[in-house]
């Protein structure tokens, strides 16, 4: 077959008429008039209407295009025409034309298929059938026909249009694109690294990067002063929605430059690849510190696209008679609030009081909510009269209150439960009362995040990673107080309540290396064992350097607004990290493993993996996609044992079958017996009593990310 005539569908245009053309493509859809065949052929450009004519198409071509059916690959010669007045479809960019056959060959036959991909219809006005409701998992077990659809085709086109923007952008300013090692050392960025057994050195291990944050450092040692790769990094890591396992970061580093340059190039960049989707960024973009972040949103990653910030009024119940804030304050505790402007309508007492103070902030892990709403010039609530009037003139000054407005406080010993109950208060209202204006962006830089952050075990770890600058080198690194007021030359880039890229300056001393290396408790031997050779490029005059990584896949996803990131990776994990098309991650066989020298590994003859996959307490925390610290695993395997007991005992009593203890899948299970038992124990309420929260019979759960 000889394609070298071939035109694409979607350009064919007015000036084609009249011409004979070869088509090559996809049966997109089909009506079949009595004889008169239309079809809808589709390639990469677009769709064009092609007929099948007995006036115009030999008899065996149509005989044969009888045969046809959705997602057949044909190629057709034919002659343009245009479409007769009111036959033009204009859900179609060619809707105006149709190609009359006079020649076809079937390339390749189709299966029905699992999911509809057309999303044109033929007529106009007619219906689309859309793949909107088809399950995530059946889409990527079959992403070959998904990416068919071209909703899909659009998005990995764009993604490819913003990453050759990004590639010109940055060759222009002097960055050189260098590629660095995927089978490689560890590399520290706070997850789990992927593994890859070595054959040639049998028992050892390379790891996967999670970022290629060394080698670009020492690139900068290496003197290419301006790097970038758009890179693929691992994470072993608990998934949430817009997490990965592998993923795609822009990383960038340059040599003798500070914060500013790097904000000033990520500005450009980010603004250059917004417009790639049509979307105006306003620059220079805001800049917030840390602490101000924490203060007014309680999120480092604050969605400023609306309102609802914090005013904290802890000073104001100094004095206060009201003996919750009171207990509260004089444990050291703070108190904020929210002024929710003119949505009293929608906030009643009811909502207020039944729903957030009861329900909706206990789940965010505030012990109580505090509400009033302003009315005729007053706050009113059910608790208005435990405060001074000088209080609440006080409020009403703080908040800037006027009639209307509703406020919510959420008082605690601990400011962290504060900010993180209030922050999540702040988003769900938003959401609820439909305050983020669609079509709207706020880029933000957060700067002066803390360097440290403490540990379970009572001494630190990076907030960022421990390449990071402090701001300040006179510190102590055995005196923890002193390193958790460290703050570090760490900036985040923010948008819309996401973080889609974070660097910093980096240390480029080899003396306040190792004295971080200190703080975070490695010894000499640690230090040299894991980062030794690093360490010794230090020793060669490294250059004063910066950088940082944009999540790529997050990127484009905002860009492109869609749901989430897997709808801009070609080829994506599910949300349990597997992928449904090619069936990884998958057993291998003993003889790939004895090969590997893996069967022998440690002390027994089990693999590493099955210890893991026979622990109670792994298989929750995997299961639950709920990560669990070395410091909660001995009172985590306490309540389980406890909760084993407690099966059995429910059993004993209730005289049931054998309970069924997997966390795994036990849907449709149905137990032999003419009538449901109700356990002895429900009925005087001894089941639910150790329960958390109780809703009727109901046990709560927490609420699920995803
Ligand atoms: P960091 O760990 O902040 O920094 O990662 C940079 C950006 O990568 C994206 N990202 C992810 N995207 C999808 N799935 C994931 N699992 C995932 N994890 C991270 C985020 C994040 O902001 N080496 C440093 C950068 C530097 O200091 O220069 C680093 O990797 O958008």
């Amino acid at each position: 077959m000889n394609y070298s005539q071939r035109v694409f569908c979607g350009e064919l245009s007015q000036e084609d008429v009249g011409r004979t053309v070869q088509l090559c493509g996809w049966v997109d859809a089909y009506r079949d008039h009595g004889g008169l065949l239309f079809i809808h052929l589709r390639d990469r450009s677009g769709i064009v209407q092609i007929v099948f004519s007995p006036d115009v198409t030999p008899a065996n071509v149509c005989q044969t295009a009888a045969t046809l059916r959705p997602e057949y690959c044909i190629t057709v010669t034919g002659t343009a025409r245009k479409r007769m007045e009111g036959m033009e479809n204009p859900n179609i960019e060619t809707g105006k034309l149709e190609v009359f056959v006079d020649g076809m060959t079937i390339l390749s036959e189709s299966d029905p298929l699992p999911f509809v991909i057309t999303d044109k219809a033929m007529v106009a006005g007619g219906e689309t059938a859309g793949a909107e409701n088809v399950s995530e998992d059946l889409r990527m077990q079959y992403r070959y026909l998904d990416i068919r659809r071209p909703a899909m085709q659009n998005n990995l086109l764009l993604r490819h249009r913003i990453f050759q923007g990004v590639r010109q952008f940055l060759d222009s300013r002097g960055f050189v694109e260098v590629e660095t090692p995927v089978l490689t050392a560890s590399t520290p960025e706070g997850a789990r690294d992927y593994l890859v057994p070595s054959r040639v050195h049998p028992q050892n291990f390379y790891a996967l990067p999670q970022s290629p944050q060394l080698f670009k450092q020492l690139l900068m040692i290496g003197g290419l002063e301006r790097y970038f790769q758009l890179a693929r990094c691992f994470r072993d890591e608990d998934l949430r929605p817009n997490r990965q396992p592998e993923f795609t970061q822009l990383d960038i580093e340059a040599s003798f430059i500070d914060e500013e340059f790097l904000y000033e190039l990520i500005e450009e960049l980010t603004v250059k690849m917004f417009a790639v989707g049509g979307i105006e960024l306003k620059r220079p973009f805001a800049r917030m510190s840390y602490a101000e972040a924490m203060d007014t949103t309680g999120s480092d990653r604050p969605d400023l696209r609306f309102g609802l910030r914090f005013v904290d009024v802890t000073d104001a119940f100094k004095s206060t008679n009201y003996s919750i804030f009171r207990q509260i304050l004089q444990r050291g505790g703070c108190i904020k609030g929210i002024n929710i402007k003119g949505q009293s309508e929608k906030l009643s007492k009811n909502v207020l009081q039944n729903e957030y103070a009861k329900e909706i902030a206990p789940s965010f892990g505030a012990k109580g909510m505090t509400w009033m709403r302003a009315e005729n010039g007053k706050l009113e609530s059910n608790i208005v009269q435990f405060f001074s009037e000088a209080e609440l003139d006080e409020l009403k000054r703080r908040f800037d209150v006027h009639d209307g407005d509703v406020l919510i406080m959420v008082a605690d010993p601990s400011y962290s439960i504060v900010t993180s109950a209030l922050g999540q208060l702040r988003l769900h209202l938003a959401d609820r009362l439909g305050l983020i204006p669609e079509n709207s962006f706020y880029p933000v830089w957060i700067t002066e995040f803390p360097l440290f952050e403490p540990t379970d075990e009572g001494g630190v770890t990076s907030s960022h990673h421990p390449f990071t600058a402090p701001d300040r080198t006179d510190f102590d690194p055995k005196n923890i107080e002193e390193l958790l007021s460290l703050k570090s030359r760490a900036y985040d880039l923010v948008m819309n309540g996401e973080e889609l890229g974070g660097g910093s300056i980096r240390i480029n001393n080899r003396d306040l290396q190792r004295k971080i290396f200190a703080a975070l408790g490695l010894t000499e031997e640690d230090m040299k064992e894991k980062f030794g050779f690093f360490l010794r490029a230090f020793d060669f005059g490294a250059p004063p350097h910066g950088g940082l990584a944009l999540g790529m896949d997050r990127t484009v996803s905002m860009i492109l607004q869609t749901a989430s990131i897997r709808e801009v990776i070609a080829f994506p994990k599910n949300r349990s990290a597997a992928c449904p098309l090619t069936g990884a991650p998958s057993a291998v066989k003993r003889e790939q493993l004895a090969e590997l020298g893996l069967l022998n590994l440690g002390e027994k003859d089990v693999l590493p993996g099955e210890a893991h996959k026979e622990n109670l307490l792994d298989r929750v925390s995997w299961v639950s996609r709920l990560g669990i610290a070395e410091a909660e695993r001995p009172v985590m395997e306490e309540i389980l044992a406890q909760s084993e007991t407690l099966a059995a005992q429910v059993h004993d009593l209730a005289g049931a079958e054998e309970p069924i203890r997997s966390v795994a899948p036990a849907a449709g299970k149905t137990r032999p017996g003419a009538e449901a038992i109700r356990s002895p124990l429900a009925e005087t309420g001894q089941l639910l009593k150790s329960a958390p929260a109780v809703k009727g019979n109901y046990f709560k759960v927490a609420n699920i990310i995803e």
